[in-house]
């Protein structure tokens, strides 16, 4: 069976950001998984605020090239920050305009759909992201018929959490994170 591909999308493109680093080391635990994983950033992706007329007239080119990478890829983790309860701005954002692009023939939403998704969080606070994963959850899901494993990684006081070699310091949140990115690899396994 061919290597799962999995796409790492974090929700924040601060340069020092704490998801960033989340990211990259589950794109380390999935290569160590043997999955083929593409880490991108949404910086490479710039998009205008979403408004429905400006997508009446015509979908930035942006927003295509994510709902291709999406539909790329059999497996998504994606780790977002926790603003003001909720996802960043620039995650919905492109969300929402992913989300309104539709080859021809194609159902709507078929970038979330037929793939399996996986979500962390990461926050200086004590809180771990929670409710920014409960948000994301709730979009994915609710909002865009995807399939969001139950297992999700929630890395509290970001800022002292990981070690020089950017791995994370606490054993539990480690196996966690492991456990969370073998499941998703599996799942990701059986799609087509
Ligand atoms: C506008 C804004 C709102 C925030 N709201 C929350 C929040 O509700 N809960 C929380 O734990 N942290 C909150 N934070 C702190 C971020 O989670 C924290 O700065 C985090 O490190 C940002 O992620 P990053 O390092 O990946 O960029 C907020 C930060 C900003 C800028």
């Amino acid at each position: 069976m061919p290597a799962p591909k999995i796409l790492v999308l974090p929700g924040s493109q601060r340069s020092g950001s704490h998801n960033a680093r989340l990211a990259a080391l589950a794109t380390k635990e999935l290569a160590l998984m043997e999955a083929e994983v593409t880490r991108i950033s949404l910086q490479d992706y710039p998009l205008p605020l979403f408004d429905a007329d400006l997508a009446d007239s015509g979908l930035p080119q942006a927003a295509v090239q994510l709902k291709r990478m999406l539909a790329a890829h059999q497996g998504v983790f994606i780790t977002s920050p926790e603003y003001s309860a909720s996802v960043t701005p620039i995650l919905k954002n492109a969300i929402d305009w992913i989300s309104r692009v539709r080859d021809v023939g194609e159902a709507p939403y078929a970038a979330f759909k037929g793939r399996v998704f996986a979500i962390g969080s990461a926050t200086r606070g004590s809180g771990g992201g929670v409710r920014s994963l409960m948000a994301l959850r709730q979009i994915l899901e609710l909002g865009c018929g995807a399939l969001v494993i139950p297992e999700q990684i929630s890395v509290p006081r970001a800022e002292e959490a990981f070690d020089a070699m950017d791995n994370l310091k606490d054993e539990a949140l480690a196996a966690g994170l492991k456990a969370a990115m073998r499941r998703l690899v599996e799942l990701a396994s059986v799609m087509k």
